[in-house]
C-alpha cells in the first residue's frame, strides 16, 4: 500500500469510526420514566413518617433521573374519598370535598417548601378520574372478574343509612379501649372483623345500628393468583424481601374484594342509585388520571406512560399499602385491557417512629411537617431521613438528639466545613480567585468512582448508600486540605493545585448532592457564580470553576442546630 492509499484508508476508518459514534450517539433514547407517591388521605396533617417512606424518596429518584438526562415525571395527587374522610368532614361540619380542598392545598403547599418537584398534585375527585374509575370498572366487568354478591351491613335507622366501617363506634372486644371504630382498635392495634365490636353505636347520632343485608359488588382476585404470581417471580426489579411475603398472602389463597361501599361521597358505581367505588378502587387509579390531566396540559401523551413496554412505571409506598400495590393494582392493571402495562418497580420502604412510639396525632405524639418547617431547614430533614433510611421495609425512629447529631456532626462539620473552608482559602491565599493547576489524579479518580456508584445506587433505590458516599467524597477532600496545609505552603505553584483541586471537589459535590439536598446544592453553586442549569450529571468530573474566577462573598452554608431548639421540640411530646 503506498502512502497515499493509506492516508485515503485512515480517512476512510476514520470517517467510519465517527459515522459509527453518531449512529450509536442517535440510538441513545432518553428513557421514559414515570414515577408515582402513594396518594396522601386529604383527612388530616402531613408529618415526618409519610415524607421518610414515600414523598421523599420518591423526589430523590425523580431528581436523578432528572441528573441522567431521562424523561421523567412525578406524579402525586391528594386520596378524597373514603369514610374517615366522610366522618371527619362531618364533625368539621363541612362537605367532604370542601374538608378535603383544605389538606390538599395545605399538602401540596407543604411538599413544596420541602422541595418536592411533582409535575403535578391532582386529586382523586377530578372529572378525570372520575370517567378513568368508571372506564376500569367496566374493563373489568368485560373481563368476567366482577360479581355481586349480598351483604350484612350494619344500618343505622334513624339516619336512614349504611355505616361503613368508620361510621360504626364500639369497645374493643380485646382491650376493652372505647370509642373504636369498628374495623380497628387504636388501642391495641387489632383490626376487627365486622360485627366484632362491642357495644356498636352510629358515630353520627349514637344509635344502635341494625344489620341489614345490601348488595356489594367484588372484584375475583382469586382468579388471577396465578398470574400475579408470575409477574412476582418474573420481574427482578421488585424487592425480594416484600414478593416473599406477598407470595405467601398468594400461596394461602386470596380472598375476593369488596369494591363498594354504601357512601354517597365517592366514585358513583354506573347504574347503582347509592353505591360508590371503595376508595381502594379508585385511587390508585388516579396515578393514570392525574398523568393524562398533566399530559393534556403539556401537549403530551398519557399513553407513552401507560401503554408502552419501553416506559418505566415506579410506585414508592410505605409498607402498610403492600398488599394495594402488589396485589390489587396489578390485579386492576390486568384486567384493564387496552395494553395497560404492570409496575416497574414498588420501592417500599418501612414505618418512621417518633422517639420509640407510633405517631398519633390524637394522643398528641406528633411532629407535623408544618411545625418541623417552622424551625428548621427544609434539606434538614431531607438528609436525616436518607441518612435512617435503608432500601428496605424496617422500620427507624426520629429521635430529636440524634437529628441535631447527624445535621451537626455530618453534614455541618463534613460538608459545610469542605465548602467553607475551601472558599475561605481561596479568598485568603489567592485573593479571591479560582487558581491555576491541575486535579490530582488521585482526586479525580475519587470523583469518577463516587459518580459511578452513585449513579448505580440511584437506580437501585440505594439513596442512603449514595449520600454516604457523597459524604465520603467530602471527607476525602477536608483530608486533602489538611494534609496539603495550603496555608503553610511557600511554593505559590503547589498552593495553587492544591486548592484548584479542592475546587473540582467542590463542584462535584454540590452536583452529586443536588438529588438529596437540592437547597443546599443550589446555594453552593450561587455562591460560586455558576448558573444552576449546570447541575448536569456529566458535568460532576468537569471544570465548572475557571481558573481566575472570582469567587463572590463567602457566608455558611449551614447553621448547627443548638441544644435549646432541640429541647424545645422534646419538650413539646408529653410523655
Ligand atoms: N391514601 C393511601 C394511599 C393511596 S395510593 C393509591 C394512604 N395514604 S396515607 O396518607 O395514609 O399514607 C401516605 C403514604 O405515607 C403511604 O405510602 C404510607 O405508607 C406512608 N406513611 C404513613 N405513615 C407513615 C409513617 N409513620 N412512616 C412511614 N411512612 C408512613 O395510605
Ligand atoms: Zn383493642
Amino acid at each position: 500500500m503506498n502512502a497515499g492509499r493509506l492516508g485515503q484508508a485512515i480517512l476512510i476508518l476514520i470517517h467510519l469510526a465517527i459515522s459509527h459514534k453518531r449512529k450509536t450517539v442517535i440510538r441513545i433514547a432518553k428513557r421514559k420514566i414515570l414515577v408515582t407517591a402513594a396518594l396522601p388521605y386529604a383527612n388530616g396533617p402531613l408529618h415526618l413518617g409519610h415524607i421518610r417512606s414515600t414523598y421523599l424518596p420518591a423526589d430523590i429518584y425523580t431528581r436523578f433521573q432528572e441528573l441522567f438526562g431521562n424523561d421523567v415525571v412525578y406524579i402525586c395527587a391528594s386520596d378524597e374519598h373514603g369514610t374517615p374522610i366522610v366522618a371527619a368532614a362531618e364533625k368539621a361540619k363541612k362537605k367532604p370535598g370542601e374538608f378535603a380542598k383544605g389538606f390538599h392545598d395545605k399538602d401540596e403547599k407543604e411538599f413544596k417548601q420541602l422541595g418536592f418537584r411533582m409535575d403535578i398534585f391532582h386529586r382523586t375527585s377530578s372529572p378525570e378520574n372520575r370517567e378513568l374509575t368508571q372506564k376500569f370498572f367496566e374493563n373489568a366487568k368485560k373481563a368476567g372478574v366482577i360479581y355481586t354478591k349480598d351483604v350484612e351491613q350494619a344500618y343505622c335507622e334513624k339516619d336512614r343509612r349504611f355505616l361503613p366501617d368508620r361510621f360504626v363506634v364500639g369497645t374493643c372486644p380485646y382491650c376493652k379501649s372505647e370509642k373504636q371504630y369498628s374495623d380497628y382498635c387504636d388501642g391495641c392495634g387489632k383490626a376487627l372483623a365486622s360485627g366484632e365490636i362491642l357495644n356498636p353505636k352510629c358515630l353520627v347520632c349514637g344509635t344502635t345500628p341494625v344489620t341489614k343485608t345490601t348488595k356489594h359488588y367484588f372484584f375475583k382476585l382469586s382468579t388471577l393468583s396465578e398470574k400475579l404470581a408470575g409477574w412476582l417471580k418474573g420481574n427482578p426489579k421488585l424487592q425480594k424481601e416484600v414478593v416473599n411475603y406477598v407470595m405467601d398472602w398468594i400461596d394461602k389463597g386470596l380472598n375476593d374484594w369488596d369494591i363498594s361501599r354504601d357512601l354517597d361521597w365517592g366514585v358513583p358505581i354506573p347504574r347503582e342509585k347509592s353505591l360508590v367505588f371503595y376508595v381502594w378502587f379508585d385511587a390508585p387509579i388516579c396515578y393514570v388520571s392525574s398523568t393524562k390531566a398533566w399530559a393534556d396540559k403539556h401537549g403530551k401523551k398519557w399513553e407513552d406512560y401507560w401503554k408502552s413496554k419501553d416506559a418505566e412505571r415506579v410506585h414508592f409506598i410505605g409498607k402498610d399499602i403492600i398488599y394495594h400495590h402488589f396485589l390489587f393494582w396489578p390485579a386492576m392493571l390486568t384486567v384493564a385491557g387496552e395494553n395497560f402495562q404492570l409496575p416497574t418497580a414498588i420501592p417500599t420502604r418501612g414505618y418512621l417512629n417518633l422517639e420509640a412510639r407510633k405517631f398519633s396525632k390524637s394522643k398528641n405524639w406528633f411532629v407535623s411537617l408544618e411545625d418541623f418547617l417552622k424551625e428548621f431547614p427544609p434539606d434538614y430533614l431531607r438528609y436525616y431521613e436518607t441518612a435512617i433510611t435503608p432500601y428496605s421495609v424496617v422500620d427507624a425512629d426520629f429521635v430529636w438528639k440524634d437529628f441535631q447529631q447527624k445535621i451537626n456532626n455530618e453534614l455541618v462539620a463534613n460538608v459545610g466545613n469542605f465548602v467553607n473552608r475551601t472558599l475561605v482559602l481561596i479568598k485568603k491565599l489567592n485573593e479571591g480567585k479560582v487558581p491555576r493547576g491541575k486535579i490530582e489524579a488521585k482526586l479525580e479518580d475519587a470523583i469518577r468512582k463516587a459518580k459511578e456508584e452513585i449513579g448505580k445506587d440511584a437506580e437501585g433505590f440505594e439513596f442512603r448508600n449514595g449520600l454516604e458516599k457523597v459524604l465520603a467524597l467530602s471527607s476525602e477532600f477536608n483530608k486533602h486540605l489538611s494534609e496539603k496545609e495550603p496555608w503553610k505552603e511557600k511554593d505559590k505553584v503547589k498552593c495553587d493545585e492544591c486548592l484548584y483541586s479542592a475546587t473540582r471537589g467542590l463542584t462535584a459535590i454540590a452536583v452529586l448532592l443536588w438529588p438529596y439536598l437540592p437547597f443546599t446544592s443550589e446555594r453552593i453553586f450561587e455562591m460560586l457564580g455558576i448558573d444552576r442549569k449546570q447541575i448536569r450529571w456529566e458535568n460532576v468530573e468537569k471544570e465548572l470553576l475557571k481558573p481566575g474566577t472570582q469567587i463572590g462573598e463567602v457566608k455558611p452554608l449551614f447553621e448547627k442546630v443548638t441544644d435549646e431548639k432541640i429541647k424545645a421540640q422534646e419538650a413539646k411530646l408529653v410523655r
